[in-house]
C-alpha cells in the first residue's frame, strides 16, 4: 500500500487521467502483477504471443499500434520495434514504466489519447447534469493515422470501468449499462473499419471460484456487446487467492483475434477458430 502511495504521487497524470482515476488504476495493475506475477505469466505470455502472430500477417512494416498499452506488460516491445519502422503506444495515460521504454527505444512512440474519444463530453455532461452522449457514434481518435498493424489489447471491457466510476450514482443503472456496452460496441466497429491487421485481446468473461473449483460468481465483461467466435482463448488467473480473498480465486476468460476484422464480417480463412493456448 506504501509503495502504492508512493508510486502514484511521483506519478500522477492529466486532468483527464486523474479524474477518471487512470494514474490510480495504472499503480494498482504494478502492484498487483508484482504480487501475482507467477500467476499472470501464461496470460502474458499468450497475450504477446497472439500479438506476434498477428502482427507477422500485416500487409507492410511501417507502424504498428498497439491500443491500451498501460504498463506494457503484454507488450511484446523488442520483437515489434524490430518488424515495424515505428511502434505507437496509444494509451490515455502512460505510466513512468512505458514512458522509460519509449526514451530508451527509438522506434517507440507514446500517443496520448482516449480511444472512446468521450472523456471530455462525459465530464462536462456530468457536471451540467445532461443526458450522457449517444457512445455509438464518437469523434475518431486517432485522426489521419493509418497504420499496417492495429491491436487492442486487454482493452475493451475496461472501457466503461471509469466512466462507471466517475458516472455512479449520477445516472441510472441501466442507463450507465447502455452507456458501457455502448462504449465496447463502438471500439468493436471502430476496430473493424480500420486498414492493416487489426488484433484483438479482451476479457470476454469476470469469474470467482471457491477452493472446490466451483464457480461462484461470473459476470459477462464487455456487458452484453457480442464479440465473433475468437480464434484463441486462455484464462488469465489475475487474482488467486488470497490477493482479493481467502475464498475464492478471480480469473477472467480471456479472448483474442489474429484478425478481428474478418471474424466480425464471418470472412476468416477456413480451420480459423477457437484455441487454447
Ligand atoms: C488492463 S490495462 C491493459 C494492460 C496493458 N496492455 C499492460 O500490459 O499493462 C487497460 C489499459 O487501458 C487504458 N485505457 C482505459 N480506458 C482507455 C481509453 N478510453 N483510451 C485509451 N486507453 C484506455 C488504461 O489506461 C490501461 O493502461
Amino acid at each position: 500500500m506504501l509503495w502504492e502511495c508512493i508510486t502514484l504521487l511521483r506519478d500522477r497524470g492529466s486532468r483527464q487521467a486523474r479524474r477518471f482515476g487512470h494514474d490510480r488504476e495504472a499503480v494498482a495493475i504494478a502492484a498487483r502483477h508484482r504480487r501475482c506475477r507467477a500467476a499472470w505469466e501464461p496470460h502474458l505470455e499468450a497475450a504477446k504471443n497472439l500479438v506476434l502472430t498477428a502482427a507477422d500477417t500485416a500487409p507492410g512494416r511501417d507502424t504498428a499500434v498497439i491500443l491500451g498499452s498501460g504498463l506494457c506488460l503484454d507488450v511484446p516491445v523488442e520483437e515489434l520495434c524490430a518488424r515495424f519502422r515505428r511502434v505507437l503506444l496509444v494509451d490515455v495515460h502512460h505510466p513512468r514504466p512505458a514512458r522509460k521504454l519509449a526514451r530508451n527505444h527509438p522506434k517507440l512512440r507514446l500517443i496520448t489519447a482516449d480511444v472512446t474519444g468521450m472523456g471530455e463530453t462525459v465530464a462536462r455532461a456530468a457536471a451540467a447534469g445532461r443526458p450522457l452522449p449517444d457512445p455509438t457514434s464518437p469523434p475518431e481518435p486517432l485522426p489521419g493515422l493509418r497504420a499496417d498493424f492495429t491491436i487492442s489489447l486487454n482493452l475493451a471491457s475496461q472501457l466503461p470501468i471509469p466512466f462507471y466510476k466517475v458516472l455512479d450514482g449520477r445516472v441510472p443503472a441501466e442507463a450507465l449499462k447502455r452507456f458501457g456496452r455502448g462504449l465496447i460496441e463502438a471500439h468493436f466497429a471502430w476496430l473493424e473499419g480500420l486498414p492493416g491487421r487489426v488484433g484483438l485481446v479482451c476479457d470476454r468473461m469476470w469469474e470467482e471460484v471457491d477452493g472446490d473449483g466451483a464457480v461462484v460468481e461470473s459476470r459477462d465483461a464487455l456487458e452484453g456487446a457480442r464479440p465473433p467466435v475468437p480464434d484463441r482463448a486462455w484464462i488469465w488467473d489475475i487474482a488467486p487467492r488470497p490477493e482479493e480473498s481467502h475464498c475464492y480465486d478471480r480469473r477472467n476468460h480471456v479472448w483474442g483475434y489474429l484478425d478481428f476484422t474478418a471474424a466480425r464480417r464471418g470472412t476468416r480463412a477456413v480451420g480459423a477458430g477457437p484455441q487454447g493456448t
